[in-house]
């Protein structure tokens, strides 16, 4: 059977992580979770106390910094960072860290290669578009505002944070229109995308409707 290349691109919010790991689960397949690895270049930044504006500064944290990706669990140059990778304080600085060409320069290159052999799930924002533009699968994933807000508040709560919806509803709408307006791959679906809506569907739903249309694929 072939080994099927599936990209689920999205919003903050949008439930692309849940989804993105069942549907590896289910067909056998490597998950890669991209925005992890955004994540782990920004924590490793804050930790060494650089600037966020020294782009030079950031992009040599991100050449020589070694990512393990085994879900759910990350490691930063084998020191586990699973959960600070999520905090507010990382979370509020990752897009402006995501805007600098090299960083994607160097952590794209990560990715094609986790992906080359094919037979795998990566989610992100720019994965259909750029990072993998012949995937087998493209999803984008989206869901109102409000919706991704309520989701990602019951997660904070969750994962142990304190969490403010008025507050995460800003820091969404900020990041969002961060990642929509950045000259480097831009959020936006691929022309080839399907366009999946999840306001009110459960997790169940939309991990079945992408396996269905994986199954025109195989
Ligand atoms: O998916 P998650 O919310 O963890 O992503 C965190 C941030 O990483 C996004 O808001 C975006 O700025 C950046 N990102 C990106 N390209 C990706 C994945 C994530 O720019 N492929």
């Amino acid at each position: 059977m072939k080994r099927l290349t599936i990209a689920i691109d999205g919003p903050a919010g949008a439930g692309k992580s849940t989804v993105a790991r069942r549907v590896a689960e289910e067909m056998g397949l490597l998950y890669v979770d991209t925005g992890a690895m955004y994540r782990a270049i920004t924590w490793k930044a804050l930790q060494s106390g650089i600037d966020l504006s020294d782009e030079q500064g950031v992009a040599g944290i991100a050449r020589e910094t070694e990512i393990e990706l085994n879900p759910p669990e990350v490691r930063v140059d084998g020191i586990r960072v699973t959960e600070a990778i999520r905090s507010p304080e990382v979370t509020q600085h990752v897009s402006k860290v995501a805007k600098m060409a090299e960083v994607r320069r160097v952590l794209v290159e990560k990715q094609r290669r986790l992906a080359r052999d094919g037979g795998v799930v990566m989610d992100g924002r720019d994965i259909g578009t750029h990072v993998l533009p012949d995937a087998d699968v493209k999803v984008f994933l989206t869901a109102s505002l409000e919706e991704r807000v309520r989701r990602r508040h019951l997660e904070m709560i969750r994962r142990g944070f304190s969490s403010d919806p008025d507050r995460l509803y800003q820091e969404i709408k900020q990041r969002d229109e961060m990642d929509e307006n950045r000259s480097h791959s831009p959020l936006r679906p691929a022309a080839d995308a399907v366009i999946m809506d999840t306001t009110g569907r459960s997790i169940d739903e939309v991990v079945s409707m992408i396996l269905d249309l994986c199954r025109t694929k195989v």
